[in-house]
């Protein structure tokens, strides 16, 4: 397949790949290359059309070379190996290969094999690398593009650690985050009740409503955690209800005072680093409270998962979705559109990336890459 790095033959490069070469600053090693339409899919694979990809925290990390999810290169598309960027995405079965049981043209998939790179127009995938999307009314482009990471991670973390009854409470921080607004609207439809700590901003109580608009009972920025009010405040709120489970977005010295909010027995579970900063706890919670601290990792789950457990799960998402009960994160859709040239479309993503990294967006970011083939 050919590389065209000036302004597009749409006759003959009708699909588009974000990729890089080398690891290193998303916003900088990224570029766009264009390739010519992909052959008839061989026997168990399809191809299929990316309608919508995210951009989600770990993409760039990956970019980085600083997660430990390693993509493989995709042949064919550039002269030296490149990596498609992108874990997560919906796609269109465009055509089906023989040997294909179960799919039909115009299916809506999503990847279960991770890093296969999302970040495209087009792409060869194999039947096992696939799942259909159950088609429920209410149920959104958006919603199928940002299922399979965060709205399962949110899940499972509050099914798996800790039993909680109706009436509970879960703490949380980075509770604007995807994974954040999905705790909260999954918790609020199962009767329980989240006390929600986010970063300090100019606009919070527009953050505040929208999150309470999701079902969040509370929400706090981390300057009330230094607060000598706050344990009463939470006493108050919670009925002198101990709180057994915390979720942990951000890691740092907010995590360690937020965790110090938690109850006898209770359990801490780590699932982001966005501060970037270590995590430190009191060895007194853990003698005299008996703290247990875990780590979740959606992707090994998915490895260590029966295909029929994840399956149960997805159809609870897209049922919940489908009702109204766990709507997508706030987001913003970025278009590239097949007529622009490649150093368009490649500046186009670094300065979304660039804007990502500069934090407080409080949206999440779905790149729609068109192409002109159907
Ligand atoms: N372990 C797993 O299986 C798993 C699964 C899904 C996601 N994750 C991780 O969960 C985290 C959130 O992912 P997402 O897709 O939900 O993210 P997202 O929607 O892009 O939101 C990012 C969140 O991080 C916060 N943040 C950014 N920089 C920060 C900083 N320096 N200090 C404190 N907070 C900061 C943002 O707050 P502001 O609005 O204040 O910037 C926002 O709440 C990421 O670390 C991601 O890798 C892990």
């Amino acid at each position: 397949m050919a590389f065209h790095s000036t302004r597009r033959l749409l006759s003959q490069c009708t699909n588009r790949a974000i990729v890089y070469s080398q690891n290193g600053d998303p916003a900088k090693v990224l570029t766009a290359v264009s390739f010519r339409p992909l052959p008839p899919p061989a026997p168990n694979t399809v191809n299929v059309k990316f309608l919508l990809a995210p951009i989600n925290p770990a993409d760039l990390n990956v970019i980085e070379g600083v997660y430990p999810a390693k993509p493989s290169p995709t042949p064919g598309l550039t002269a030296e190996p490149v990596f498609v960027g992108g874990n997560e995405g919906l796609a269109r079965v465009t055509s089906i290969g023989d040997g294909v049981s179960g799919l039909s043209r115009d299916d809506w998939v999503v990847m279960t094999k991770a890093q296969i790179g999302t970040w495209c127009t087009g792409k060869n995938v194999g039947v096992h690398d696939i799942v259909k999307v159950p088609r429920v009314d209410g149920l959104t482009e958006v919603h199928a593009a940002t299922m399979t990471v965060n709205p399962p991670t949110a899940y499972n973390m509050l099914k798996d650690f800790v039993p909680l009854q109706e009436g509970d409470w879960v703490i949380q921080n980075g509770a604007n985050s995807a994974v954040g607004q999905a705790v909260i609207q999954i918790a609020a439809s199962r009767g329980l009740k989240t006390l929600n700590f986010v970063r300090p901003r100019e606009n919070l109580s527009e953050l505040i409503k929208q999150l309470e608009d999701l079902g969040a009972t509370k929400v706090l920025t981390y300057d009330a955690l230094t607060d000598k009010s706050l344990r009463n405040d939470v006493k108050e709120w919670t009925g002198g209800k101990n709180i057994s489970l915390a979720l942990n977005c951000v890691g740092g010295k907010e995590t360690t005072l937020m965790t110090r909010l938690l109850g006898n027995n209770a359990h801490l579970v780590s699932y982001g680093a966005m501060s970037k900063q270590p995590l430190s706890l009191p060895t007194s919670l853990f003698i005299f409270k008996n703290l247990t601290a875990h780590g979740f990792w959606q992707s090994q789950w998915y490895l260590t998962r029966p295909r029929e457990e994840q399956e149960q799960v997805m159809n609870t998402l897209v049922n919940l979705m489908g009702q109204g009960k766990l709507k997508p994160p706030k987001h913003e859709i970025v278009s590239i559109s097949a007529e622009d040239s490649d150093e368009e479309a490649g500046q186009k993503v670094r300065d979304v990336i660039t804007k990502i990294s500069e934090g407080q967006q409080g949206k999440k970011n779905l790149l729609r890459l068109e192409s002109s083939e159907s």
